[in-house]
C-alpha cells in the first residue's frame, strides 16, 4: 500500500544536499551503453524508479547490468545484439516500461531496429499517452509498430532493417527525437531530424560522448548517419535539476531558508526554471561550474527572497515551454507567492503527461485554500495568496506529489498528500531529504 505523507507548514529548509542523478540523462545513457561495443561504467545512476524500468528492460533484452553499489557495469553488445531469439512471427520478449514515458518511447527506437518481435507495456497512466509520435517516424522508417487505437499501448514492434528518413516532427519532444536518432543508427544510410522548438539535447551530446557523429546544432536540423559503432565510455552522472526545482522553489519562498545544491546539472535545455525564478526575484546563483561529458555542472545556492512578477516574466509561453515542461506544477505552487499574475501557455502537453497536469495542478492550488485560472493549454495565478493547506490527491503522478508537498511547506495549516510515494518515480528519496532539511516533525508519513 502506498504510502501518504502529513506536512505541517508553514516551514523552511535549510542545509545542503547532493540530488540524485539526472532521469533524462541516465535513461539515455543506459540505452546508448546497451548497444556500445563493450563495458560502459556508469556513477551517479539515477535512484528513479523510471530508469530502473529501463535497466529492466535492457536486461530482459539480454544485456548484463552489474550494481557495485557506486557504479553501474553495463555490458554492451553493439547495434544488433539484444539477445532474444527471433522465432518466426512471435512476439520474442515482452518488456514493462511500467510509468515511464521515456522507456517506451526512446527505447522504441532500437527496438524497431532488430531482427525480432517485442511487446512493450506499461502501468494504466502510460497507457493513456500517445504513442502516435513515435509510431509514425518509426513506420516511415520501415518498422511496423501496433498500438491499442493506433496511439496506446501495448505496443507491438515488429523488428526490420531500418531505412533513413528525414522527419520534421510536430512536437517539440526529446522522448521523440530520441527515438527517431537511435532508430536513425540502426538505419541504413542519413536520417534528418527537425523539431519546432529545441527540446533537451542530451542525447545529442551523449552520441557524441559515445564517438558517434551526430552534425547540425540542436536548435536546427540534426542529421545522423547510420550504422555507426559505439564505443563504451565511464559515465559520470550530474544531479537532476528538475529535482532540484522542488527545494529551490521551497528555499526560495519560505522566509528563513538557504541552500546548497550540488553537482547538479546544468544543461541551458533545462534551466529555464532557474531563469524564470531569477526574474521573478528570485536569489539562485551557480557556483563551481564544470563541463563533464560535454554537460555543464555545478552548485546551486538558493536564499529566501520576496518575489515578484514583471511584464516580462508574468507570461511563459512559445519555445521556453519545452524546457521548463517539468517545472510547470512546481512554478505553479510558487506563483501563489509572487506579488502580481504568472502565466503559462502554448503547455497543452501538460495534458497528456503522467497525469493531466493541468488539472491536478489546479485541483492541487485550490485544495490548499488558493485561486487559479485554468485554461486548456496552461494557468494563471495571481499571488501573493494565503494557502491553509488541506487535502491534495496525486493522480499518482509523481511531480504533482512533491510539488503539492512544497505547497504543503507553505500553507499555514496542515496539508495530506494522498499516495505520496509515487514521488520515487523520479526522486525515491524526496521526503526522507525533506525531513533532513525541513525537520522530521513537519513531515510524516500517515495512514489514510
Ligand atoms: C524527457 C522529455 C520530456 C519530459 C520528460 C523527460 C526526456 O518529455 O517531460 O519528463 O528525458 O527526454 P517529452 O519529450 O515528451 O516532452
Amino acid at each position: 500500500m502506498s504510502r501518504s505523507m502529513r506536512i505541517k507548514g508553514p516551514a523552511c529548509v535549510r542545509g545542503s544536499l547532493k540530488l540524485p542523478g539526472d532521469k533524462s540523462i541516465s535513461h539515455r545513457v543506459a540505452m546508448l551503453a546497451s548497444i556500445a561495443n563493450g563495458q560502459s561504467t556508469v556513477s551517479g545512476f539515477a535512484s528513479s524508479a523510471d530508469c530502473h524500468s529501463t535497466l529492466d528492460c535492457i536486461r530482459k533484452l539480454g544485456i548484463r547490468v552489474e550494481d557495485t553499489g557506486s557504479k553501474l557495469l553495463i555490458h554492451g553488445q553493439g547495434l544488433f545484439g539484444y539477445g532474444p531469439p527471433a522465432f518466426n512471427n512471435q512476439i520474442a520478449v515482452r518488456l514493462d516500461a511500467r510509468n515511464s514515458g521515456s522507456t517506451i518511447r526512446m527505447i522504441s527506437g532500437l527496438l524497431a531496429g532488430q531482427s525480432f518481435i517485442s511487446e512493450i507495456t506499461g502501468d494504466a497512466s502510460l497507457c493513456r499517452r500517445p504513442m502516435a509520435r513515435i509510431i509514425e517516424p518509426l513506420g516511415l522508417m520501415g518498422a511496423q509498430v501496433d498500438a491499442t487505437g493506433g496511439n496506446f499501448p501495448p505496443l507491438t514492434i515488429r523488428g526490420q532493417k531500418l531505412r533513413a528518413i528525414g522527419y520534421e516532427s510536430p512536437v517539440a519532444s526529446a522522448q521523440v527525437k530520441t527515438c527517431v536518432l537511435l532508430a536513425g543508427l540502426l538505419a541504413d544510410g542519413t536520417t534528418v531530424y527537425c523539431e519546432p522548438a529545441l527540446s533537451r539535447d542530451h542525447t545529442e551530446l551523449m552520441l557524441k560522448e559515445f564517438g558517434a557523429v551526430i552534425d547540425g546544432h540542436s536548435s536546427g536540423t540534426l542529421s545522423i548517419e547510420g550504422l555507426q559503432e559505439l564505443t563504451p565510455i565511464d559515465y559520470q552522472v550530474p544531479g537532476d535539476v528538475s529535482s532540484a526545482a522542488f527545494f529551490i522553489a521551497a528555499a526560495s519562498v519560505l522566509p528563513g531558508s538557504e541552500l546548497t545544491l550540488q553537482g547538479v546539472g546544468l544543461n541551458p535545455t533545462r534551466t529555464a526554471f532557474l531563469e524564470a525564478m531569477t526574474h521573478l526575484g528570485a536569489s539562485v546563483s551557480t557556483r563551481n561550474v564544470s563541463k563533464q561529458h560535454g554537460e555543464p555542472v555545478g552548485d546551486i545556492v538558493v536564499v529566501n527572497a520576496s518575489l515578484r512578477s514583471d511584464r516580462q516574466a508574468a507570461v511563459l509561453r512559445g519555445a521556453i515551454i519545452p524546457n521548463i515542461i517539468d517545472e510547470i506544477p512546481i512554478l505553479a505552487v510558487v506563483a501563489t507567492q509572487v506579488e502580481g499574475r504568472v502565466e503559462i501557455r502554448d503547455a497543452g502537453e501538460l495534458r497528456i503527461k503522467e497525469s493531466d497536469r493541468i488539472r491536478a495542478v489546479a485541483d492541487g492550488i485550490r485544495s490548499l485554500g488558493g485561486e487559479i485560472e485554468e485554461f486548456e493549454d496552461g494557468f494563471a495565478v495571481t499571488g501573493p495568496q494565503r494557502l491553509v493547506g488541506g487535502r491534495v490527491e496525486t493522480a499518482g503522478d509523481h511531480r504533482i506529489a512533491m510539488a503539492f508537498t512544497i505547497g504543503g511547506l507553505i500553507a499555514e495549516g496542515t496539508t495530506e498528500i494522498i499516495d505520496a510515494d509515487c514521488a520515487g518515480v523520479s526522486y525515491p528519496e524526496f521526503y526522507e531529504t525533506l525531513a533532513m532539511l525541513a525537520g522530521p516533525e513537519i513531515v510524516e508519513p500517515i495512514q489514510i
